[in-house]
């Protein structure tokens, strides 16, 4: 993949950039007239699409779309890809596929493909020769020029074979787009994106080469959208990037990720911050003395672990070990003894032994993970690992993979167990749709509580009794 490991600078659009599009999204409304249109966005993957997801609503929005969740009915149907796994890839082809039919339908329906999967290489050649119903294609790094590209699309459509398609989806650039429209999802749970794209070339990963490389955003802009956001009533923020640990390189201010926390952290307000994902290599003591000191951050930290193996990691080019891991976790508990840590684990990674597969298995129940994300190793092409002999099958490691399941309930009960009887803080953030728990709710390290309690407690932050534990919820009354 000669483009996704190019290096290249940091751009923010300019203010001209932005009103073009601003305008393209005048002229669709003025097209569009008063005939009622519907969009849908169908979001694949992790936070950072849905994140995204939210831009294109922004934008679909402000070309005079209302917004549908049934794709089958709407007007433009946006599909924002994954490109992780083979199966979130398959997922999305063959919802894609199944488009066909409202198109036959409706053949004024526009069907562009979005996210990471589009940014893959063949992929454009693929969707070109495979699936005819995709009238568009772009890459995450592209999100801020929607507006143009749809245009452009309805401008092309009707026209014969290829010539009414448009394929972008150019190689990766260094842009970041500040001040898009964004209509988000919720009205208590927020995404803030701080960074985009990644450095680290993980020899298994796909997202250096889709999302390009990292990139910061300015800090005063984070925090002036942290501010509206606690304004505006959201009550628990999420901070993004593919390693936020590393934020801050290549900005013209000195700000690393421990010092964002802390500046956030003054904004008044009763809200909690979180962030995703911390690559450990770059987990650092100031980032853990951060966490405990400011008021608002979360004691949860995801930090992916990938292997318990040193030769693996070792071969998943991680850069840390064992021994170095296990001195961040012991680290991070002494900052905050109620941390709650998670991780992500990848089964099978080629070459990976049953004996480096144990080792997994006891660094697990060593570190005594809170939560465990558990992914049977999936081949991407044009990635390092892709090209590794990987001679264990596949029934083999869901075998190793049901062990870990297994694993990871159990020290998730054990940990549950403790609950009942204490008193938590709780952020309820909606309706289970149980009549016995009507509410959810999180502690501050994340923890899911089914809850007792008044609907009007929605969108506030309660003292809950846990009651009652199960392996991955606990339950109880708001007090
Ligand atoms: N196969 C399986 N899991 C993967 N992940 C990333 N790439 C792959 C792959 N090729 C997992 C990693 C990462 C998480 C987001 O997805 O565990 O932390
Ligand atoms: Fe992929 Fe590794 Fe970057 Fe995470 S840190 S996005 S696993 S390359």
């Amino acid at each position: 993949m000669k483009d996704g490991t190019a290096m290249y600078e940091r751009t923010e659009i300019t203010p001209e950039q932005r009103q073009t599009m601003f305008a393209c999204c005048e002229r669709l409304r003025a097209q569009l007239g008063d005939r009622p249109r519907t969009a849908c966005v169908d979001t694949y993957g992790c936070q950072q699409n849905e994140s995204d997801s939210e831009i294109l609503r922004g934008w679909l929005t402000q070309c005079g779309y209302r917004m549908t969740d049934d794709p089958m009915t709407a007007d433009v149907v946006v599909v924002n890809t994954c490109a992780v796994r083979h199966h979130a890839e398959m997922r999305v082809l063959g919802n894609v596929g199944a488009l066909v039919h409202a198109r036959s339908r409706n053949p004024d329906m526009i069907v562009c493909v979005g996210g990471c999967m589009a940014q893959q290489e063949g992929m454009k050649k693929k969707l070109k020769e495979s699936f005819r119903m995709v009238d568009l294609v772009f890459g995450p790094h592209e999100l801020w020029q929607f507006p143009q590209l749809l245009e452009e699309t309805i401008r092309r459509h009707g026209l014969r074979g290829n010539k009414g398609r448009l394929f972008a989806a150019a190689p990766c650039d260094g842009v970041v787009a500040e001040e898009l429209p964004r209509q988000r999802d919720g009205s208590i749970k927020a995404w803030l994106s701080i960074m985009n794209g990644c450095n680290n070339f993980c020899t298994y990963c796909i997202v250096p080469y889709v999302r390009g490389r990292e990139r910061s955003r300015e800090p005063s802009r984070i925090e002036d959208e942290c501010r509206e956001l606690v304004r505006a009533g959201y009550r628990d923020i999420t901070l993004l990037g593919q390693n936020v640990n590393s934020y801050g390189r290549g900005l013209d201010e000195k700000v690393d990720f421990p010092a964002l926390l802390r500046r956030l952290d003054r904004i008044e307000g009763e809200y909690i911050l979180r962030f995703m994902t911390s690559h450990p290599k770059d987990a650092t003591e100031a980032l853990f003395a951060a966490m405990a000191e400011c008021e608002h951050t979360a004691h949860h930290i995801h930090l992916p672990l990938q292997s318990g193996s040193d030769r693996v990691l070792k071969a998943m080019n991680r850069h840390y070990d064992m021994a170095a891991y296990l001195e961040k976790v012991r680290l991070a508990r002494q900052y905050m003894p109620d941390l709650v840590l998670t991780t992500d684990i990848i089964v099978g990674f080629p070459g990976e032994t049953r004996e480096e597969f144990d080792e997994t298995l006891r660094a697990v129940e060593q570190v005594g993970f809170d939560a465990m994300f558990t992914f049977i190793y999936s081949p991407r092409e044009g990635t390092p690992a892709a090209a590794m002999p990987d001679p264990v099958t596949r029934a083999e490691k869901q075998v190793w993979f049901d062990e870990l399941t297994t694993l990871a309930n159990r020290i998730s009960a054990q940990k549950h167990a403790a609950y009942p009887g204490r008193t938590v803080r709780v952020l309820v953030d909606g309706k289970s749709g149980s009549d016995e728990w009507p509410l959810t709710s999180r502690t501050r390290g994340g923890r899911l509580v089914h809850l007792k309690g008044d609907e009007s407690l929605i969108g506030t932050f309660a003292d809950a009794r846990i009651t009652e534990a199960a392996t991955w919820a606990l339950f109880g009354e708001a007090l």
